[in-house]
């Protein structure tokens, strides 16, 4: 079911990198992104493998000639860096899109401001048949390694993840751990690179789509690509995630974050890696689990997370896709009822 959506055509890899199907054919060509030739001489791409190459080309292609800026981050403002760029990118921004740039921009910079220990970062801006490209850099530690560090967590890799659940701040009396959540979410693809890792998340199709792959920056880079005449609100993306209670109040904890379990640097084998999964977990109603790509998982990965982990969370809904017909089986004997 999920295995015929990962090989895409020509155009529906344009359509998920935002870019034209000629394009496409050209970094094919030239061996930047790979792909296969049907029986019928038709190419076809692998879409974890698209989205990684991407964001690999993306990060070692510097940002097409616009406006560029590098700012001091002692004392720094995020809202001044916003205004500029808004105000020297020179391109009529409609509501919407405006809304989006200037949370996602903000929240970047703040984390660089924040969280990176860095001295600098670098934003710089493009715009091209209406789509806008955003890169902000920062010489920090890398985001990836202060969630690891943070968290206790093994490795960068396992960071990462993280991210895609939401809610993980490393600095919980002054920040919510959301501005990354929601800004991933916001704008059409947006890449985070750090600490050997990158991040890329895609909104094609509306749905979140992550893939993970290897990169060399130094310290934060962040990327946004956000069609201008987007027809996606900021509004729309919080009540997406976020629905507001009857009583006004903003219900964070009822995201549905869909978690994908290949882009976590686990084996899936062992109770301690279930906990070490879980961890968080608790904060949501609904959590999905994507296993596509995974072979096999564990039995004391499996019964740990399905079966004692659930008992004791019985409010989280776990819910499970892409599952291989190993993987199934192993959930299944762990949702067994005992006795069976
Ligand atoms: N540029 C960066 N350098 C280092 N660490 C970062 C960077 N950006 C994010 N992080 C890490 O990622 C975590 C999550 O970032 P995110 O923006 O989602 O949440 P937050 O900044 O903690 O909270 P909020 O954005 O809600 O104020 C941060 O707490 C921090 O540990
Ligand atoms: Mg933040």
């Amino acid at each position: 079911m999920i295995d015929d959506q990962k090989q895409l055509g020509i155009g529906q890899a344009a359509e998920l990198l935002g870019i034209s199907a000629s394009y496409v054919r050209t970094l094919a060509d030239r061996g930047v992104l790979t792909s296969a030739t049907t029986a019928g001489g038709h190419r076809r791409f692998d879409e974890r493998v698209l989205l990684n190459e991407w964001a690999a080309f993306r990060h070692a292609t510097p940002a097409r000639p616009g406006w560029s800026d590098a700012f001091d981050l002692a004392g720094l403002d995020e809202s001044f860096v916003w205004g500029r760029m808004r105000d020297e990118v020179g391109v009529d921004i409609p509501q919407n899109a405006h809304g989006i740039l200037a949370y996602a921009v903000t929240e970047m910079v703040n984390n660089a401001i924040d969280h990176s220990s860095g001295t600098l970062v670098e934003v710089s801006a493009a715009v091209s048949d209406r789509i806008i490209d955003v890169r902000i850099a920062d010489d920090g530690v890398g985001a990836f390694e202060t969630i690891r560090k943070g968290h206790g967590l093994p490795d960068a890799g396992a960071a990462l993840v993280e991210l895609t659940k939401g809610k993980r701040t490393t600095a919980p009396d002054r920040h919510a751990g959301e501005g990354l959540f929601f800004t991933l979410r916001a704008v059409d693809y947006a890449t985070v690179s750090a600490n050997g890792y990158v991040l890329a998340a895609s909104q094609a199709e509306g749905t979140d789509r992550f893939a993970s792959g290897s990169s060399r920056n130094a310290g934060t880079v962040v990327t946004l690509r956000l069609h201008l005449d987007t027809d996606r609100g900021l509004t729309s993306v919080f009540e997406q995630f976020a629905p507001v209670d009857e009583d006004g109040l903003g219900g964070f904890t009822r995201t549905e974050p869909r978690i994908s379990l290949v882009t976590y640097s686990g084996d899936f084998i062992s109770r301690s890696e279930a906990k070490r999964f879980a961890a968080g977990l608790e904060k949501f109603e609904t959590v999905t689990l994507d296993f596509e790509g995974l072979d096999l998982i564990g039995q004391g990965f499996a019964d740990e997370l399905f079966r004692v982990w659930q008992r004791d969370h019985p409010e989280v809904e776990l819910k499970v896709a892409g599952a291989s017909r190993g993987v199934r089986l192993m959930i299944d004997r762990a949702r067994r009822p005992a006795g069976d």
